[in-house]
């Protein structure tokens, strides 16, 4: 069993499934509403441990219902959340997910996740040093991200990071991150170009990989795989065909998967295809979480 570290955000997701998005000063009638547990973090938590891992998460809620809620999820699922600090000061985090047939937007309201700070981390310190890898996002802060990425390195302990939401990412943060896993959206956030054809997004692959060569670059592309660079070369793996429910947390089962398969020490590609596999499956259930599949799943779906 592996020991995989989540630093990152949990969240009360509010689902409102609509048949589309509202304009800016528009009113329209959605069709359902449901409250689930999410937050990239937390979600990727659950992916890693219904794969079989030993999974410790570390981050903040407020001392609220959500909180409540949110913490007993995540022991059900097998998550240790002593790393998890309720906050009295300050809501849990709020995602409202527009939950539309083929994709969904998402506002996030971080609240309690703002929290998840340098001291949390200090006072973490040992379950970081014993994880065989360690995962984390951008729904907390920055210099939080910043510093665990660089205690993570001192103490040997294999980085990804999911640059989600999105930002500009400086190369001293880079040094300390071994795998960095953007959908394509966030690439273009993070090498500062649009990609019209998937041949100008594969181009800045190669050239943002020469450019920052201690980092493995994988861009998850929806239903047509995910992509990474070798020898100057992209290479593709595809996702498995299925029929999309909710594509919400896709990205988060794939880092979640991929964690699993890196610290199993899988090579690169069978990596990737089996966290490919995992968010394939994931994609076919509503919700963030309902369907991130068991690693039996996984193996079974080949
Ligand atoms: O990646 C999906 C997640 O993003 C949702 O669960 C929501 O909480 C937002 O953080």
């Amino acid at each position: 069993m592996k020991n995989i570290v989540v630093v990152g955000s949990l969240n009360m997701d509010l689902v409102l499934e609509v048949n589309r998005v509202p304009k800016i000063g528009e009113t329209i009638k959605g069709e359902e509403m449901s409250y689930l547990v999410g937050g990239k973090g937390a979600n990727q938590a659950v992916a890693a441990s219904r794969l079989g891992n030993e999974v410790k998460m570390i981050g903040c809620v407020g001392q609220d219902t959500y909180g409540e809620k949110i913490l007993k999820h995540l022991k059900e699922e097998g998550v240790n959340v002593e790393g998890v600090i309720k906050d009295e000061a300050i809501f849990s985090g709020i995602a409202t997910i527009f939950k539309t047939t083929n994709d969904n937007s998402i506002v996030v309201i971080p609240g309690a996740n703002d929290f998840c700070n340098k001291d949390l981390i200090d006072k973490n310190l040992d379950i970081i040093k014993s994880a065989d890898i360690l995962i984390t996002q951008l729904e907390i802060p920055l210099e939080t991200v910043e510093y665990v990425l660089k205690v993570s390195k001192e103490n040997d302990v294999k980085t990804i990071l999911n640059p989600a939401p999105a930002t500009k990412i400086n190369k001293e943060l880079l040094k300390n991150v071994d795998f960095i896993t953007p959908n394509e959206t966030e690439f273009e956030i993070i090498s500062e170009k649009v990609f019209n054809h998937s041949n100008e997004l594969e181009e800045a692959m190669v050239s943002w990989q020469k450019e920052n060569i201690s980092t493995t670059l994988i861009v998850t592309r929806g239903k047509d795989g995910a992509s990474y660079v070798e020898e100057d070369t992209v290479k593709t793996l595809k996702s498995l065909e299925v029929d999309v429910v909710d594509t919400t947390g896709a990205g988060d089962t794939f880092n979640g998967a991929l964690a699993h398969g890196l610290s199993h020490e899988l090579p690169i590609d069978e990596a990737v295809t089996f966290a490919g596999t995992a968010a394939s499956l994931s994609v076919t259930k509503f919700g963030a979480q309902i369907g991130m599949p068991t690693f039996e799943e996984v193996k079974n779906a080949h």
